[in-house]
């Protein structure tokens, strides 16, 4: 169980030159290297279910690796439980990763896959004495382990001190994160200096470590086996099993260790479309069993918004919006997460809004126009209902749209009945792109036939042509 904290974090891959960190020991940006993760912020509560989104190459992984300690962190903190880890190893971080491609072993059994971790680990057993009573001091590992970080943070401060200075008094960007990660430090010096004091005038139970016993190895791999429902399959190897079988025995190796939190990098990828849904749900179950910290990376959306807590939605390594799964779709603050969360896609038209009175009129791209209720739409920015002209995206949902006897003029080009919706593909001239219009019910409708729609105000997004942001608010209404 564990929170997570990630402040401005950052990965930036070496280009062609040798990367050189400058006096802060922070990688600095140099010609030719690649930024994959940029300026990272979030805090991640115990136990949520935490789901990066993005297509590939965006980020996801990257973000995982540096949270496992697989991977360094150019800049910026990363917290487990309040403890800065950057510098800690992956090892002791108490997080377990299960990958896309299982990573098992292939000539030891699913059991010893599942124990392997379990039998080199080395465990808290308490110390006792010759009468058989665990013995109580003050614990000099401790205080010699608190005294390391202390000394630590102190050598961080006095850096950061510097570094303010050297800023000036002028506001920038650098001075305001300098002055926060002051903020930071003080906190966490007076945390070892509370720490420090309580170990070195407190005696406390102590512990030896030691390697689990058979016993202990065997309940821990039969509990997940139990779990899992793959308590048959402990005898085989890999090569006899099916994929979902094998990643249910990578889940297994991680779940036997206890982590504070799981990773799990596009764990059902390799898996066909149906398994694929199937294990979903089992992944929910063993959250939910669990109550562990999850953090799930998938380029899949539908996996986010069906197994996500809160789920993060990146492109190019910067995060577009981290939100629950509903106000993903309801309220997505830019044209990126409005076309990325739901399918099919959602429709954008190229529009000029102007405000007349309490109406929007919405003038397309074919120059045909519409009036919306603005007391329908959400609250749009003051800015664009001065009553100039503005161009905007108009964002709107294919089951937002109905067919209708008036409204806007469009074309239909393909029809494609799903059952249980059928799906209009429109064009509002020759030239433009298709936008689709999902109806729930079967119609007579044929290609090249001229239909009329209707938009759903309640559901209308507006985002800037420029900035591509949302401008409207989560709220109903305008003045
Ligand atoms: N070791 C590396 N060296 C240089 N660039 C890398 C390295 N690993 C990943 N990248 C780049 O960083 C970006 C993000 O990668 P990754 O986190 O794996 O994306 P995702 O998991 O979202 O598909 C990609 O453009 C990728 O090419
Ligand atoms: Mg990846």
């Amino acid at each position: 169980m564990a929170n997570l904290l990630l402040r401005h974090v950052y990965k930036i891959y070496a280009g062609t030159e040798k990367p050189k960190k400058n006096a802060k020991g922070e990688a600095k940006k140099r010609s030719g290297d690649y930024v994959a993760v940029k300026d990272f912020n979030m805090e991640i509560n115990d136990g949520e279910f935490i789901v990066f989104v993005g297509p590939s190459g965006c980020g996801k992984s990257t973000t995982l690796r540096m949270i496992a300690g697989l991977e360094e962190i150019s800049g910026g903190e990363l917290y487990i439980d309040g403890q800065l880890v950057n510098d800690v190893d992956a090892k002791d971080r108490d997080i377990a990763m299960v990958f896309q491609s299982y990573a098992l072993y292939p000539h030891l059994t699913a059991y010893d896959n599942i124990a392997f971790g379990l039998k080199m680990r080395k465990v808290p057993a308490p110390k006792l004495d010759s009468e058989g009573n665990q013995v109580v001091a003050i614990d000099s590992k401790k205080v010699k382990e608190i005294t390391a970080r202390q000394k630590k943070l102190k050598k961080q401060y006095t850096v950061i001190l510097k570094d303010i200075e050297d800023c000036g008094e002028e506001e920038s960007n650098d001075l305001t994160y300098y002055t926060e990660k002051k903020a930071l430090l003080e906190k966490r010096i007076q945390e070892a200096e509370a720490d420090l004091e309580y170990y070195t005038s407190t005696p406390v139970p102590l512990f030896n470590y030691v390697h689990m016993s058979k016993k202990e190895i065997d309940e821990k791999v039969q509990w997940a086996a139990e779990i899992l429902g793959i308590e048959e399959l402990l005898d085989s190897k890999p090569a006899e099993m099916s994929g979902g079988q094998r990643q249910r025995i990578a889940l297994g190796r991680a779940m036997v260790r206890g982590p504070k939190v799981f990773l799990l990098d596009e764990p059902l990828s390799n898996l066909d479309a149906k398994l694929r849904t199937a294990m979903r749900a089992e992944i929910v179950k063993l959250h939910n069993q669990l109550k562990t910290t999850f953090i799930y990376v998938t380029h899949d959306q539908i996996e986010a918004m069906t197994m996500g807590t809160r789920i993060v939605v990146m492109k190019l390594g910067v995060v577009q919006q981290i939100d629950t799964p509903t106000n993903l779709f309801d309220y997505p603050e830019n044209k990126f997460v409005a076309g990325f969360i739901g399918t099919p896609q959602m429709n954008f038209f190229e529009v000029d809004v102007k405000r007349d009175g309490d109406k929007l009129d919405v003038t397309l791209e074919d120059g045909q126009t519409v009036k919306l209720e603005l007391s329908e739409l959400r609250t749009i920015e003051d800015k664009y209902l001065d009553g100039s002209s503005h161009k905007v995206y108009l964002g709107i949902r294919g089951e937002n749209i109905r067919v209708d006897s008036e409204g806007v003029k469009a074309t239909l080009t393909i029809k494609e009945v799903l059952g249980n919706t059928t799906q209009l593909f429109l064009r509002l001239t020759e030239k433009s792109q298709d936008f689709i219009v999902s109806v729930p019910e079967r119609n007579a409708l044929t290609p090249g036939e001229c239909v009329n729609i209707k938009l759903d105000e309640k559901f209308v997004h507006l985002f800037d042509r420029e900035t591509e942001l949302s401008i409207m608010s989560r709220e109903y209404g305008n003045k």
